[in-house]
């Protein structure tokens, strides 16, 4: 049985990494947040003991590298980090000339240097690095954004396996017994899993400005808090005590028709979904598929390209739309196609809490 206690463990020699960053971190509330990442000290002191722990890519040259790359040094701001170099190349970014962080000598200690990262580069860091401009802009356009390689396999395997242990849920939900599709998931029970717990607090102040503007713009008059400890308590008090993050499981012939996640009077306009499997590799089928449906016309689907370890946040329930006449609520409605083989785990973060 996998615990949280097993998230991000380490091997013998990598408490080095934590402690060289730990000490070379600065905190300048004015420099930009690459500055703030653990790893960007690994990058400017060209780290050997960091290649395969990540990779970095630089907006300016379009290349990515590992963290020991004899280049000159590029300017912070101009820098992403990536878990993989595969989330590096589908952000656009080619191999660097000059490192060949794809070099067949680098693969070797890829799968455990990531996991060391995972404990060098908390959920915190790895959330407060998204491009949340981009995601809210994304929200707006079309109700949904993904947040690409947020978790690493070590993590999503390690959240999957919770799966087995009843005692990590409040409840069970087989689907075909309320029309809800096929396959099933469970509700974690109070106190959710560490990483759960972290993702659900750390993503929540970033969404709650987009949920107050979108409110702002359909006249609602609900306001969000700034942290979730404050929505949660609104949550409480109005009896919606029980924990909404969840487990999915699918195997072949599952699917979840398509439905909004609404649990009372109040609701957080935004979820969060991690795929924990690797498409092509673990399952084959089983696309997240969300449909919006316009005043006097046809539905429109898209189909979320996610891959193990990315992020979907979604609108749960509408999103504003400018019309003519000011803006109109279009309704949004996701839920997962048939799974046509193997096995897919999926975790869900709902920020309002359930009746
Ligand atoms: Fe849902
Ligand atoms: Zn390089």
């Amino acid at each position: 049985m996998v615990g949280p206690g097993t998230l991000g463990g380490f091997e013998d020699g990598e408490e080095a990494i934590v402690t060289s960053h730990a000490a070379t971190r600065r905190l300048d509330p004015k420099s930009s947040p690459t500055e703030h990442d653990p790893r960007w000290s690994a990058v400017v002191a060209r780290d050997r003991a960091a290649d395969g722990a990540f990779f970095y890519s630089v907006a300016t040259t379009g290349v990515y590298c590992v963290p020991s790359c004899s280049a000159k040094l590029p300017l912070p701001k101009n820098v992403r980090f990536h878990v993989t170099s595969e989330v590096a190349r589908r952000a656009g970014f080619r191999a660097c000339q000059r490192c060949r962080p794809d070099a067949s000598g680098r693969k070797t200690r890829r799968a455990s240097r990531a996991e060391a990262l995972s404990a060098v580069v908390s959920i915190e860091e790895r959330v407060d690095a998204i491009d949340w401009a981009r995601v809210g802009e994304d929200l707006d356009a079309r109700g949904w954004a993904m947040v690409p390689g947020l978790l690493s396999p070590g993590e999503c395997d390690a959240i999957a396996g919770l799966y087995e242990d009843p005692g990590r849920f409040r409840s069970r939900v087989v689907m075909a017994r309320h029309g809800f599709g096929r396959g099933e998931y469970q509700y974690f029970s109070y106190p959710l899993p560490e990483v759960i717990r972290s993702l659900r607090a750390a993503i929540y102040p970033h969404l709650a400005p987009v949920a107050d503007r979108w409110n702002e713009t359909l006249r609602i008059d609900a306001r969000y808090p700034v942290a979730l400890d404050g929505f949660l308590a609104r949550c409480h008090a109005a009896g919606q005590v029980l924990p909404t993050p969840l487990l999915l499981r699918y195997g072949a012939g599952d699917f979840n028709a398509l439905h909004q996640d609404l649990y009372g009077e109040h609701v957080f306009p935004f979820q969060a979904a991690f795929l924990l499997s690797e498409p092509g590799r673990d399952f084959t089928g089983g696309e997240f598929v969300l449909t919006e449906r316009r005043p006097r016309m046809q539905s429109r689907a898209e189909v979320v390209p996610l891959r193990q370890g990315d992020a979907v946040i979604f609108a749960v329930s509408h999103r504003p739309v400018k019309g003519t006449r000011g803006h109109y609520r279009v309704h949004l409605r996701h839920g997962v196609s048939r799974v046509r083989s193997g096995r897919r785990h999926t975790a869900g973060v709902i920020f309002h809490d359930a009746l």
